[in-house]
């Protein structure tokens, strides 16, 4: 993984505006080129403030961009959020789960975070089971960007840190 950079919104618009990852994050209209970029933004300012933030995550053996993830803020809750998406033909490898597990390390061992929740709409199996696979507890229904989402989350001291699991060197 390595942080945003300027350069990395063609790439970002490309994966976001696919049919079938589109779908699971808001649809056509929340990922125009315009919300894309809007969103972008967003992900660098975010950087800037807290030191970390969303990443792009890179196939080591060749650097194909092939996803994004990383650590959010969720709107105005005050929560941080764990956050990714994958290009189709990388899905179904465990990649989301150790991504994300990178994630929640980081954010429990070195940023000092209690809790991270994460969101997806309800017909999202995939996301679901990542989360489930992480240790994240459902907890509720609730709406966010704009859809009936299922809530999920876990605290620090219910994380547990397995084999396998990745630093995240994002500063
Ligand atoms: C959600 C997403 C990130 C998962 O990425 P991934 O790398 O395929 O996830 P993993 O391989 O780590 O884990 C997925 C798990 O869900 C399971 N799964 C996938 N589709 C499933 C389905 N339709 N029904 C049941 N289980 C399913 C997989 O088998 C795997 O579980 P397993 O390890 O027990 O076999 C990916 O599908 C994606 O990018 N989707 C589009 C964007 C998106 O939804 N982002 C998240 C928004 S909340």
């Amino acid at each position: 993984m390595r942080p945003l950079t300027a350069d990395d919104l063609p790439t970002l618009i490309r994966l976001r505006s696919d049919d079938d990852v589109s779908r699971y994050i808001g649809g056509k209209r929340m990922q125009s080129p315009e919300m894309i970029e809007q969103r972008f933004r967003f992900y660098l300012a975010c950087h800037e403030q807290r030191g970390y933030g969303m990443a792009m995550i890179l196939r080591k053996s060749d650097g194909e961009i092939i996803g994004w993830g990383g650590l959010q803020p969720l709107e105005e809750t005050g929560e941080t959020e764990v956050g990714y998406g994958f290009d189709k033909p990388f899905w179904g490898r465990g990649y989301a789960t150790e991504m994300a597990a990178a994630w929640l390390r980081f954010g429990f061992e070195q940023a000092g975070l209690e809790r991270i929740v994460a969101v997806a709409i309800p017909e999202n199996v995939a996301s679901r089971h990542v989360m489930e696979k992480l240790g994240m507890r459902y907890e509720r229904e609730a709406q966010h960007y704009g859809n009936n989402c299922v809530f999920y989350a876990i605290t620090r001291a219910e994380f547990v840190p397995r084999a396998g699991f990745y630093a995240v060197h994002n500063s």
